[in-house]
């Protein structure tokens, strides 16, 4: 039986590509996203065609206990979930605080932290029991840094890090490796930063920042670093990493 990558936000950015590396390196993965049935099997398909393995399912992660269905789905159906990778967005764009509306914060803290909170109640008690797992959580500059604008979606995944090291606190002793994964800068993402600008904007930043430029974050190489934080040495884990495009300043530096 294959190990089980599931991923949570699997869009044609960081979360499929993630999967698809996972899938190739002999893991079956279970791909979840919100909507775009068409882009789900032509993920699924690509990575059939490659001779990986994978399964595609469509899900609301705000909607109460689907996620708790699919991962127990998962567990019956496929197999023991040996990699988690965490990928839902909470970015809303820049709002100010009379634009913010309760709703739109209450749905920030749902997607970037209690989606990770209700995951890790159902995933952590099972990897537990076998004594062995990871967790990779995708992040964002707003993890660490307030900025205008930034109300529901910085308080929000400031709570996903925090979660991460209180997990962390609790499991990584207990054999499951939890890493905070902190994405600084814009990465090459069609269905996520490519639908919040728009076809025209988001083809010029990639004309003049994407491709062979290099100043857009390409999934293919983040996902490399995710495989090699699932395949760490426990004696070597890393629990916070942050990656950035070379001629990007660090989110400490402005
Ligand atoms: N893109 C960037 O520039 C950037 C920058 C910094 C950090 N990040 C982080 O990277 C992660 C996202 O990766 P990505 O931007 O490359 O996108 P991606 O992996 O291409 O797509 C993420 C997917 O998450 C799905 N999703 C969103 N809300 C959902 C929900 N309620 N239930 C189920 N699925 C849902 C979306 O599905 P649908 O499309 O079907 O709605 C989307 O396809 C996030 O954690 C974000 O904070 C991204």
């Amino acid at each position: 039986m294959k190990p089980v990558c599931f991923v949570l936000g699997a869009g044609a950015g960081i979360g499929g590509t993630v999967g698809r590396r996972f899938a190739a390196e002999g893991y079956h993965s279970v791909l979840c996203r919100r909507s775009d049935q068409e882009g789900l099997d032509k993920l699924v398909s690509a990575i059939r065609a490659d001779g990986g393995d994978a399964s595609g399912h469509l899900l609301n992660a705000a909607d109460p206990d689907v996620l708790e269905e699919r991962i127990a789905a998962t567990e019956k159906d496929i197999g023991p979930i040996e990699v988690v990778v965490f990928n839902l967005g909470a970015q809303i764009g820049n709002r100010a605080l009379k634009d913010t509306s309760y709703k739109a914060f209450e749905m920030g803290w749902r997607l970037a932290t209690f989606a990770l909170f209700r995951t890790a109640s159902s995933i952590c008690p099972l990897m537990e029991e076998r004594g062995h797992g990871t967790f990779l959580v995708t992040s964002a500059t707003a993890a660490v840094r307030g900025n205008a604008g930034q109300h529901s979606h910085a308080a929000a995944m400031a709570g996903r890090r925090m979660l991460c090291q209180s997990l962390n606190a609790e499991f990584g002793p207990r054999g499951i490796h939890i890493a905070h994964i902190l994405i600084d800068g814009a990465v090459d993402a069609p269905d996520t930063l490519g639908k919040m600008l728009g076809p025209e904007q988001f083809k010029a930043l990639r004309e003049s920042r994407g491709m062979e430029h290099d100043g857009l974050m390409l999934p293919e190489k983040i996902a490399e670093t995710y495989l090699h934080l699932a395949n760490q040495h426990r004696s070597t884990w890393s629990h916070e990493i942050d990656l950035r495009s070379f001629g990007d300043r660090p989110w400490w530096n402005h």
